[in-house]
Formats: C-alpha cells, sequence, structure tokens
C-alpha cells in the first residue's frame, strides 16, 4: 500500500533567506521557486497514476473496482478511436470517488482541466447528470438532467461518454488492458504545460489589450 501513492522526494531548501512573507520574497528566492514549481510539474503524471491506483480501492458495492472501471471505460473510448485528451478523461473520470462520490465528476474534472481539451474536460464535469438517465428517477430526480446541456457543443461526446462507455464499464469479468497501457498516454497528458487559470487568462488578455490600447503611438518621422 505504501508504493501505491509516489511520494515525491524532498525538494531541495533554498540556500539563503527566506522572507515569512510572501509579498517581500527577494527575486532569488521567486527564481527558485519557480525552479522548484517545474520539479512538482514533472511530478503530475505520478501523481495522477497513483490516485488511479488509489482507486482500486474503491468498491462500493460494485462487483469491480473503480480502477477496474475506469480501465473499462477507457478501453472503451480507445476502440472508439478517440483522442489521447478523451481516453485519458475516460480513464481518469471517476478518480474523484477517492476524495468524495457526491462531486467526484466535479472533483476529476477540475484535476485534468488545464491539461486536456476543453470538451474532454467537459464530459467528465457532466458525466453524473448524464449518467443519471440510469438511476436519478429512483432518487426522486429528474433522469434526463442532461437535457440542461443540449446546446453544448460537445453533447453527443457527452452522450457517448455515459451511454457507450462509462455505463458499459461495470463488467465484473471484463479484462480491459492494464494500467501500464495508459500509462504512456497519462504521461503525455499531464506532462504537458498546464494552462492557466481560466478567469487568469481572461485577465492577462484584458491586461494585455489595455496596455495596447494606451500604448503611445510612434509619431512618424
Ligand atoms: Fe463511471
Amino acid at each position: 500500500m505504501s508504493n501505491v501513492f509516489p511520494v515525491p522526494p524532498p525538494t531541495p531548501t533554498f540556500d539563503g533567506y527566506m522572507a515569512p512573507r510572501m509579498s517581500e520574497f527577494s527575486p532569488a528566492f521567486n527564481e527558485f521557486l519557480n525552479e522548484q514549481l517545474i520539479i512538482d510539474r514533472e511530478q503530475m503524471a505520478d501523481r495522477v497514476l497513483g490516485l488511479l491506483r488509489l482507486s482500486d480501492f474503491v468498491v462500493q458495492g460494485f462487483g469491480l473496482t473503480q480502477l477496474d472501471h475506469g480501465l473499462q471505460t477507457a478501453a472503451y473510448a480507445e476502440a472508439a478511436g478517440m483522442d489521447v485528451d478523451i481516453v485519458v478523461a475516460a480513464l481518469c473520470h471517476d478518480m474523484g470517488k477517492v476524495i468524495s462520490t457526491p462531486n467526484h465528476g466535479a472533483i476529476a474534472a477540475e484535476m485534468i482541466k488545464l491539461y486536456v481539451h476543453r470538451d474532454a474536460y467537459w464530459a467528465v464535469l457532466v458525466h453524473q447528470d448524464f449518467e443519471g438517465i440510469h438511476y436519478l428517477g429512483e432518487m426522486g430526480i429528474d433522469p434526463m438532467l442532461r437535457r440542461r446541456y443540449s446546446d453544448d457543443p460537445a453533447y453527443e461526446l457527452a452522450e457517448q461518454f455515459a451511454d457507450e462507455w462509462d455505463e458499459r464499464a461495470f463488467d465484473p469479468n471484463g479484462s480491459p488492458p492494464p494500467l501500464e497501457h495508459f500509462e504512456p498516454m497519462v504521461r503525455e497528458v499531464f506532462g504537458r504545460k498546464p494552462r492557466l487559470l481560466d478567469h487568469w487568462e481572461e485577465s492577462r488578455a484584458a491586461n494585455a489589450a489595455a496596455a495596447g490600447a494606451d500604448a503611445p503611438t510612434a509619431v512618424p518621422a
């Protein structure tokens, strides 16, 4: 069990003065931090693989573990010829159950969001609502919650995700490829440089545009 979730090696300590407040960090310390964040980024794939291995301990009464379920889901996505973002999203879509089942879709979606394309992220985000057709009615909830997303460009993908892959991936006797089969895809996706948070990107673009508008115009000679 101790090797399921990799513990990153200790990071080096800054050789110098570290101010007690972020606002007082020195340029040299900030440079050191940036180097550490690159190391941290390189450990992202291992952390995701660790979380997936942990999901092999989540059963919840199903006849298979959540890792097996994720492997079966990913195998269907791969067989359907989906791109690597969607296959990895399928593999990871339920890993949030390691933390909290009621909102596991949002947890997993947020974890993959900055590394995969928007549609792959979105399919994971809404997959509980799309899966609801199979069980939400028994809970007194509209089983067709998916209707609220009918205008989304990835609606058909989310339907395919739920109805052709996720819903069919509970076979206790299934024999999907092992996690090692998908590991290169996990490393490819989570080895990418993550995008900025959406509102950070919007803020940066707005500031850049404003700076451009206010920039002094060169006077022709
Ligand atoms: Fe699932």
